[in-house]
């Protein structure tokens, strides 16, 4: 990886999550106020071709792993050109390609997604219960998410994940019912902590701590089998012994993974954004609307910049009380 993606803890920064649009279909209230949050005026917002531009960048640099996020990232009309244009970079270094969706309105755009390139989904989905599926997103719509994750399952997307944000007296009591899932489908539930953000009216005693889940899930399904977890994983990763499928913990609350951390962000206005939490962001998006000559030259331009922001990266982030009262951006303008 370029010397422009390390920091200064020595983390390499091959994993670039792009965030394609403010917009989404659902209002999940971990996720964002009901009113929804001011969008931005259009030109403001990166343009498929700047999307694509900076991806190659981040490729030829070293990126490996790139994930779509939103707001909802199926909302963007030219989703499938800019995972086609994305499927190209695979010939550059680009090893997956994957997209994190409410999947409400997936189904139908899979099979051409899957062609495209996309070889990784993940899918958020807090509750298996219909009822609870309107109080927690505001809106309709378990079914066609719950269409949308057997279809993927069929066509043979490689690698789908379920994501659980679990909430105290809210959809706690649905954990065993996901874990349940992966006796028969091949997929990764994973259970999230949940954290405070601008807007989602955090409570310490909403979250659930994931030894706790730990606990629960194994007195009823038996204690789970560790299983190795990937070097730089948000995740850790566990079994239940006879189950076809995982589950896993992503503990960013109580035994944060800061230190393998490999991710960079850039947000639909055209920052980098360097960490999930805390502001520091540095536009790029002016930059890379300045006439320049060739691709060197916009490479010469932008490199120092990029490199300069991710060497200001912390080493991590603050305690979640210090994180509840700082400011950042609403998680649906930062996708995940
Ligand atoms: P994979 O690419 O499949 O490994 O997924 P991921 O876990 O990196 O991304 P996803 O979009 O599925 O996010 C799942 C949860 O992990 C969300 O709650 C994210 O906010 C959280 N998450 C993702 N990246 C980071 C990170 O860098 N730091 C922290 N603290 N949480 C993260
Ligand atoms: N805490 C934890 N995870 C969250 N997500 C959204 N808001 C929060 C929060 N407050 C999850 C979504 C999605 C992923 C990108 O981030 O459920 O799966
Ligand atoms: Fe990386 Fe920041 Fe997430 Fe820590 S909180 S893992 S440093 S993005």
């Amino acid at each position: 990886v370029s010397r422009h993606l390390v920091d200064t803890f020595d983390r390499q920064h091959t994993y670039l999550r792009m965030s394609l649009t403010e917009r989404c279909n659902l209002r999940c209230t971990y996720c964002m106020p009901e009113e929804g949050v001011p969008l931005r005026p259009k030109d403001q917002l990166l343009t498929t071709d700047e999307i694509l531009t900076l991806a190659d960048l981040f490729v030829r640099q070293g990126v490996t792993k790139i994930r779509l996020t939103g707001g909802e990232p199926t909302v963007r009309p030219d989703l499938l050109q800019i995972v086609q244009g994305m499927g190209q970079l695979k010939a550059k270094g680009l090893q997956s390609l994957g997209i994190t969706t409410n999947g409400l309105v997936l189904k139908r755009k899979l099979k051409d997604l899957s062609l495209a390139g996309l070889d990784a989904l993940n899918i958020s989905l807090d509750t298996l219960d219909p009822h609870m599926f309107e109080i927690m997103t505001r809106r309709k719509g378990f079914d066609r998410v719950m269409e949308a994750l057997d279809r993927a399952i069929e066509i043979g997307i490689p690698r789908i994940k379920l994501n659980c944000v679990v909430m105290r007296g809210v959809n706690d009591d649905q954990v065993l019912d996901f874990v349940a899932l992966t006796k028969t489908m091949p997929i990764r539930v994973r259970f999230i902590e949940y954290m405070p953000f601008d807007g989602n009216q955090w409570k310490r005693d909403k979250l659930v701590p994931y030894q706790e889940l730990i606990q629960r899930i194994g007195s009823t399904f038996g204690q789970m089998e560790k299983c190795t977890d990937d070097p730089n994983d948000t995740t850790k990763l566990y079994k239940v012994p006879g189950h076809i499928g995982h589950v896993g913990f992503i503990t960013s609350m109580t035994e944060h993974f800061c230190h393998t951390c490999n991710r960079l962000r850039i947000t639909t206005d055209g920052n980098i954004k360097v960490c999930l939490f805390g502001n520091a962001e540095v536009s790029l998006r002016d930059l890379l609307r300045e006439p320049h000559a060739d691709q060197q030259a916009l490479d010469d331009r932008l490199l120092p910049v990029i490199g300069a922001a991710v060497r200001k990266k912390k080493k991590q982030h603050a305690g979640m009380f210090e994180l509840a009262a700082s400011k950042n951006r609403p998680m649906v303008l930062i996708g995940g």
